[in-house]
């Protein structure tokens, strides 16, 4: 099957083709074809050897979690789906799923049915994006109406669907965006949700109301935003997105309803894997960018 590798670790040159064996599902698991794979900050991140390289490498391997595509095979025991079936999902991160190929396995309940209404590529963009900010506003944050939620860096992959999603759940939401940082006056905020990191996140802090909490989903929290966090009586939790096929069942309703809508920047094919990361580290991508792998 044709798959792009990493290498080495190292910049974007060293994503390279390769003709690889195609894996086989053993039981639970299924064989999915794909037809567009999304890309990720975490795979640019795992590509230099930092993200979750220490889990998916060492080098060569296959990057990449977030698929699309159709169930070809499975295993003995699966029950979720039959052949034919388009699926979606971000299986086994943060150990290696080598979703930049033609072929991926997948536990089959890390899978869901692809959301109505959109297309492969569309759907590819969704699966780890959309469950970090589902995780992290629904489950941790547990969101109520009428709370208001600040999303810091709110036009990139999982800011635009943490926005509708914040908004789904009945919360006001303010957002920032480069250059955009006005949000970041408020103040007595229940709950924000850091997509950018490093210095900010101090400033992000100071938004959240005694009581309230900071999701410090970009670069975790260092001890320093921990040490003014336990002075104000704010929380902070540091999320690292799972695969979850039921909560991908419940992100494709809300993409079905019309209540979710997935933005794709650009598509690029499977080969220009490295093209496709120098774009994302340039910055300025509203949404996702997507690599077509095969036809549905
Ligand atoms: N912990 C987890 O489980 C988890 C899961 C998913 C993502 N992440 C991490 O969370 C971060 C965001 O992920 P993503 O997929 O949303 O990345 P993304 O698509 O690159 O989006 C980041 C957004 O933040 C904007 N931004 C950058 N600097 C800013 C600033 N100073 N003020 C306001 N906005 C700013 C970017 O704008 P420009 O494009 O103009 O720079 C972009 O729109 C990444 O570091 C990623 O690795 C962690």
């Amino acid at each position: 099957m044709r798959a792009v590798q990493v290498s080495r670790f190292g910049g974007p040159e060293v994503l390279v083709c390769a003709d690889l064996e195609r894996p086989s599902p053993i039981s639970t698991e299924v064989l999915v074809r794909v037809v567009a794979a999304g890309i990720n900050p975490v795979d640019v991140k795992t590509r230099q050897g930092s993200g979750v390289a220490r889990w998916a490498g060492p080098p060569p391997f296959v990057p990449g979690w977030d698929v699309c595509g159709v169930v070809e095979a499975m295993g003995y025991g699966v029950t979720r789906f039959k052949e034919g079936d388009m699926v979606y999902g971000m299986p086994r991160f943060p150990r290696a799923a080598g979703a930049y190929a033609e072929y991926v396995t997948a536990p089959s309940r890390q899978l869901a049915r692809m959301p109505r209404g959109i297309s492969p590529n569309e759907a590819a963009a969704l699966p780890l994006a959309a469950l970090t900010a589902w995780q992290c506003l629904r489950d941790a944050a547990q969101i109520r109406d009428g709370q208001t939620v600040l999303v810091h860096g709110g036009g990139g992959g999982v800011g635009h669907l943490a926005v509708q999603i914040a908004n789904v759940l009945g919360a006001r939401v303010l957002t920032t965006g480069r250059g955009d940082r006005e949000a970041l006056n408020a103040r007595d905020i229940d709950v924000a949700l850091d997509l950018v990191g490093g210095a900010d996140t101090c400033e992000l802090l100071a938004c959240v109301r005694p009581g309230g909490l900071l999701l410090a989903v970009a670069d975790g929290a260092d001890d320093e935003v921990k040490s003014q966090a336990r002075r104000r009586g704010v929380r902070v939790q540091e999320p690292l997105v799972e695969p979850d096929g039921h909560a991908l069942d419940e992100i494709a309703a809300l993409v079905g309803s019309g209540a979710l809508k997935v933005m794709v920047a650009e598509t690029i094919p499977l080969e220009q894997a490295a093209a496709a990361h120098e774009r994302l580290e340039r910055g300025g991508v509203k949404g996702k960018l997507v690599l077509e792998v095969g036809r549905d």
